[in-house]
This record gives C-alpha cells, structure tokens and sequence, in this order.
C-alpha cells in the first residue's frame, strides 16, 4: 500500500500503474469535506515520492464517485465573510493543481454520481471514463454559490465556452450520453468495464498513443478563442441563461458568468484566483444563505422521515375513497410509484372521470417517450376501480377524498373501517376539517390521521400528515412512508384549524383583503409580490386556488382563530364569491381567463372587478409604496408561521420553512418565512411589527420573535 488515509487509499495495479481510491471511512458517500482535502493533500505526495508510479486511475469505493463538498461545512466557511472565503479556497485549489501536474497520465473512472468537488476532481485528471449507469455536473447554482474547485476554469478549457455555461448556470446533471457529446468525458462504458478502460487509457498514454500531455496543456492555458470570438460566445449564452434566470431573485448564474467572462484569458492560476473572487461574492449572497440552508432544511426533513421508519406498518395495497380531482390524482400517483391502489366512489361516471384522469397523465409520458405503452398498460391495471367495500380487507391503508362535508366524511370514514382489518390505517384528505373531530366517528382513533395533499397531485411536492389526538405512533409513522413511496416530502404537524400550510395561507388572504380595503390595487400588489419571488401574486393565486375554497376555507379559519383571522367587514374575495365569480373555476374572479393560441387559461384584466371592489374600500385614495406592501403581506404569513411553532403545530423552523416553499410557493431563494425573518433580522423584523401592529393581531409581533429578539437568537445559527 503507497498510502492508505481514511478518505483515499492508493496502491499498485501492475505495470506501473496505481489505483487512486476514494473511499470515505464511516460515511455513505465521498464527499470533499475538510478531512478529505487533509487526506488528498498527503496522497498526493505520497504518489509524488514514489518513482514506480508511472500513470494512475482514480476510482471511487462506494456505488456514487464524489458526490460533491460537504454542503454542511459551508456555514462556518462562508460566515468569514468574503476575502475570508477566497483565501480558503486558494490553499485547497494548489492541491488540486498539484494533483493536476503530477507528472504522469490520470485517468477518472467515473463510476456512479459525480458532482460539484467531484467532477471538479475529474477534471484535472487527464482524460475521465464514464460508466453507463453515472451522471456528471456541476450543480452550484442551484445552491446559489457556483464551483470553486477549479470547476468553472478547466471544465471552459475542455469543452468550450458555450457548452460550459449551458453546463455551470443551469447546474443541470448530465447523462453519459450528453457528456460525452459535449466533449466532458472520454468515453462511456458499461459498469464493469470501467476499471478496465480506465487502466487501457492510462496504457495507450504511457506508450504514446495519447498525447496527454497536450490535453493537460490545454488546461493551463487561456481558452483557445481571440477576444472577439470570445465576446461573441458569452453574449449569445449570456442571452439565453439569463433570460431564464432573473439575476435579481438569483445572482449566482450572471455572477459565475461575468467570472468566466474574466477568466477566460487567463492562464490556469489566474483563472482560478479570479473563480475564488467570485466564487467568494457569490457565497455571501443573501440568496446563497437561504439556498444552502434549504438544502440542509431538506435533509433535516428527511432524516426526521427516517426515523418513522422503524413504527411504520408495510403498504402493499392501498385504497382512495373518492375520485374526484383529489381521488384520482392520489390513485394517479400510488399507481405510477408502484403500490397497487383500489379506487372507490358512489357511481360510475366518477370512476370514469378519476381513470381517464390517470390516462390523460400517463398518456402525455408516453407521448414524450419518456413511458412506453407496456408500462402505462402496467401502471394503469393498479388502479382497480370499484363500486364496493369488498375488497377492503387486503388493504393496509385507506385514504379518503370524498367530498368536503363533515357529515357525509364521518359516515365514509365508518363504513370504511367496517370494512377493513383492525390493523388498517384510515387517512383523510380534508382540507379543514379537524382530524381529531372526525376521529370521533371511528372505533380505533388510533388508526387514523391526516394525509393532506395539494392540487394537483402529481406535481406538489408536499404532503402534510397531521396527527390527531389519538392518532398513533404506527398510525403516523406507515403514513409517512406511504407519502415517502409516493415520491412526495411528508411533514407532521399536529392538529388546528388549516393544519400547518393553510393555517399560514390564510392571513396572508387576509393582509390582502385589508390591502384592497385600504385602497391599493390588486394589479400592483400581485406584480409587487411576483417581483418579491412568488410564483403568483395573491389575487391570481386565489382565483387558481377558486374563490369558493378560498371562502370555505377563510369561514373555518375565522371561527379557529377569531382574534386575527376574522375579519369585521366583508372583503374582495366575499364580494368576488357573492358575486359568482368563483375564479379559474368559471373563468371570472380577480381576472378573467380566457384561453391562449395553445389552449391555456390566460389572465385578462376584468374592470368588473374594480367596479366590484370600489364600494368597499374605505381607505383614501393614495399609492401604495411597494415595501409597505410586501412588509403587510410578509408580517401576516410570517408571523402566523412563528404561532405554529409557538403552539407546536410544526415541531422546527426547517420543517416550517420546507412546507411553505413546498405548499404554497414561497420563493426558494428567501429560504422560507423563519430565514426570512433571519435574514430581515429579527429585532428589524420585530420593529416592523409593531409598526404595523395598529392594522390588527396578525401583524403583531409572536412572543417567540420578542423574546429572540431580546436574546439575540435566530432561527437557524
Ligand atoms: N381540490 C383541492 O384543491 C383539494 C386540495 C387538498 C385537499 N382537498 C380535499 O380533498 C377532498 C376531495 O376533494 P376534491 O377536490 O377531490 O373533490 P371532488 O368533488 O372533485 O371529488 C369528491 C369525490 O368524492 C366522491 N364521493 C362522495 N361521496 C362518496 C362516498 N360516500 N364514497 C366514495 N366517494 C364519494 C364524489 O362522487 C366525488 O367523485 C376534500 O376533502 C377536499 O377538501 C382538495
């Protein structure tokens, strides 16, 4: 053995040819964390002290390659602030150069997944060989920061500007296939001729067939354009990156761009400076912090997922009752991710229309090719749909979408369990109903729990379970395994009015009603909160969600938490309801729709509405600055957020956070209402409360901020 550390080991082959092994000891993965780069530096000089070496492969021990930096190592890194981030970077670039001029021919076997730090590694080896089952990229951006292992400099050099942005500002993972048309990799071959191939390319290197040292030249030196050919490179990918991301929200893509712009003349230490600068501003960036924390959000959900594990109950046969738009698209969505589903509803035709549901979706993938027949003919035949309780007994699950009516779910939700083992768990879908209210109607409450989907179902990423107050531990727990098998993120609440997602909806609803009755215009507030982030502004978002769920929904919150969630005047959304118009539902509400060249609903703006909501605003006339309207609508969600921990609604911020970007939009790159507040800064943020605190009790201040405030406490950090 030449060296043997804790992340690498390195030893003979045969032929004067070593095997360069990342093997991480006590993790899953490889990852370049600070012990990694440690153990790097030493291997490299062991290879450097041993003449016998004459080419070398670098694999990977565990199925993934390098799955990148360890993300959660960022924090402290980046809290150093700028100057502090580049300087970090300059000592961990030299050992990756060093690795890079070793003299002697590398080759990447690229085994499984390898991304950001991990493809950077494979980049300064000399020529990369990639098996059919590994992906590529590098995906920074997405974190808000861009690579800074010498990922922007050298991946330019080998495959070209142009494709090098594609690659950097959009963060995409590449396939074999893509790779190795765009120049990234030398080759693909099946798994188990990787090593093989790996070790044939050193050899053809060794006895000159490959002149590697040329292909390593072209690494060091500045990208092979003059300086017009350059301009004219990074303006047409300039063009289409940034058209699809706005520098604003995310900075990272038009950051990395105007340092590759920079670099690209450069030489490679140059250029890697200049990538440490501005991988440095791009680190510091408020938008970075909330990304980075989301992903770290994301794990914390998942590691609390795993921990149901151990109490949930198989699934293996589920059933919905209903086959309405939620029925048919949780059947929809069993089916597709393998557990067969029975569907039950009180006629045919709503059978019908819940199977020709899951048709229209599947038949779009195949139509894309991204499904053949054969599977949607599979995926289909586990819907089973029914009429009857008979086959009730087989199922370990039964989720129940009937119609929004506590009287007709209570019968359901008892005949259902009639019909089911003991052990069967019963979930509900309501939207508002309290699940320890209908547990009353069932023989073993213990079974049973909320399972709140959004609309529409194939595409919401979230599912809130909601624990009643009888709901077990089994009961939970086989629920959010369901909800993990079905490709979506569960997150457990406990049970109140609106659950977690629309407990917090609905004061923002409400921060807009006082809005419209203060006199500022609905237009403008939808294009205020639209620049803010969201992916609708309010008054669209409501005539999507429909005007009628919107009203049910605000009579039941209203009655939960009357002190801040009911209002003493009838607002816009009454006065739309009352007036039939009921939003994309009819194609009147806010707007009106009417549909595009390609059949979409298009928004139109309808003066009826103005004409509507004129006689109930009872403010002055005056414009509305757009702070003023962010901060009324920011202080009701936010602050209805901060309740739900302080009622132990939501057990963490992160859980928090996750749900409102999963459920309702919240724009990602704040990073969720409690980093939102963070970021403010919390005695800011409290001070802007108190500001806003005359309008009502949804814009005071929680005594959780006062007393973080008071503290010196943040959410997170
Ligand atoms: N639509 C949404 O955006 C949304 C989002 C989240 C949750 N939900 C909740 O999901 C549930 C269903 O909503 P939806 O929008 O799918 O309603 P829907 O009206 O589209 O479907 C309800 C279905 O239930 C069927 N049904 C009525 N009584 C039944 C019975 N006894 N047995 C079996 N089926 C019966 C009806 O025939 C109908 O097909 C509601 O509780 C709703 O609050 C809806």
């Amino acid at each position: 053995m030449i060296h043997s550390g804790n992340a690498i080991t390195v030893q003979m082959l045969s032929d004067g040819i070593a095997e360069f092994r990342f093997d991480l000891q006590g993790e899953s993965v490889n990852k370049f964390n600070r012990a990694t780069v440690e153990d790097f530096a030493a291997a490299i000089a062991a290879v450097k002290g041993n003449n016998d070496i004459k080419g070398l492969i670098v694999t990977s021990g565990k199925s993934s390659f390098i799955v990148g930096a360890d993300i959660t190592e960022f924090g402290d890194n980046f809290a150093q602030g700028e100057a502090a981030i580049a300087e970090w970077l300059g000592p961990v670039n030299n050992i990756f150069s060093s690795f890079e001029d070793l003299d002697i021919p590398k080759v990447a076997a690229i085994n499984g997944i390898a991304l950001g730090g991990g493809f950077e590694l494979c980049l300064v080896c000399d020529y990369r060989v990639m098996s059919t089952a590994a992906q590529v990229g590098l995906p920074e951006v997405k974190l808000g920061i861009f690579p800074g292992f010498g990922g922007t400099v050298r991946l330019t050099r080998v495959i070209g500007i142009d494709n090098a942005v594609e690659w950097i500002a959009t963060g995409a993972q590449k396939k074999p296939e893509a790779a190795l048309k765009d120049g990234a990799v030398d080759a693909v071959v099946a798994p188990e001729k990787l090593q093989d191939a790996a070790i044939d390319l050193v050899k053809q290197a060794l006895a000159g067939k490959l002149d590697w040292k040329a292909k390593r030249q072209e690494k060091l030196d500045p990208v092979k354009l003059n300086p017009l050919e350059q301009m004219m490179a990074f303006n047409s990918s300039k063009g289409v990156i940034l058209a699809k991301a706005n520098p604003a929200q995310y900075p990272a893509p038009k950051l990395v761009l105007d340092t590759l712009q920079a670099s690209a003349s450069m030489g490679r230490d140059d250029a890697l400076k200049a990538e440490a600068q501005g991988f440095a501003k791009a680190a510091v960036t408020p938008q970075a912090g909330a990304l980075i924390g989301l992903f770290l959000s994301d794990q914390v959900v998942k590691k609390i997922s795993k921990k149901h594990e151990k109490n949930a109950h198989p699934v293996n046969m589920a059933a919905v009752l209903g086959a309405g738009i939620m029925g048919g698209g949780i059947a929809y969505q069993s089916a597709v991710k393998g557990t067969p589903i029975i569907m039950k509803d009180i006629g045919n035709p709503q059978l019908a229309l819940g199977m020709k549901e899951a048709n229209t979706l599947l038949s779009k993938q195949v139509e894309r090719k991204k499904l053949t027949p054969a599977k949607m003919g599979e995926t289909l035949a586990r819907i089973r749909p029914t009429l009857s309780y008979d086959e009730f007994k087989d199922v370990d699950i039964v989720i129940e979408a009937v119609t929004e009516n506590p009287k007709i779910k209570e019968a359901v939700l008892a005949d259902a369990e009639k019909s089911v083992r003991e052990n069967t768990i019963i979930a509900s879908n309501t939207s508002t109903i309290s699940i320890t209210r209908l547990a009353n109607a069932l023989q073993r409450p213990e079974n049973f729990v909320g399972m709140h989907f959004f609309n529409p179902v194939h595409m919401m990423p979230l599912v809130e379970v909601i624990r009643g107050a009888k709901s077990s531990d089994e009961a939970v727990a086989t629920t959010v395994a369901l909800a993990q098998k079905m490709g979506k993120t569960p997150i457990v609440v406990n049970d109140c009015p609106g659950f977690l997602v629309n407990r917090v909806l609905f004061p923002y609803f409400g921060a807009f009603d006082l809005l419209l009755k203060d006199g500022a215009d609905f237009q403008q507030i939808d294009k205020v909160m639209e620049k803010f982030g969201w992916p609708m502004g309010p008054a669209y978002l409501i005539d999507v969600v429909g005007i009628d769920t919107g009203v049910h929904g605000a009579e039941v919150m209203a009655e939960g938490f009357p002190d801040r969630m009911k209002p003493s005047y009838k607002g816009a959304i009454e006065i739309m309801y009352d007036n039939k118009r009921l939003g994309q539902k009819n194609d009147v509400g806010f707007y009106k729709y009417e549909l595009d060249k390609k059949g979409k609903k298009a928004k139109k703006v309808d003066p009826a509405s103005y004409e509507l909501i004129a006689p109930m605003v009872t403010g002055e006339k005056r414009a509305f600055d757009d702070q003023e309207i962010i901060d009324r609508m920011m202080l009701a969600l936010c602050n209805e957020t901060v309740r739900c921990l302080e009622d132990n609604i939501v057990a963490t911020p992160a859980e928090a956070d996750m749900a409102m970007i999963m459920g309702i939009g919240f724009p990602p790159f704040r990073g969720g209402p409690c980093r939102y507040i963070d970021q403010t800064g919390v005695a800011e943020y409290v001070a802007k409360c108190d500001q806003y605190a005359h309008l009502g009790k949804a814009y005071e201040a929680p005594q959780m901020l006062r007393d973080m405030a008071a503290n010196n406490k943040k959410f997170y950090g």
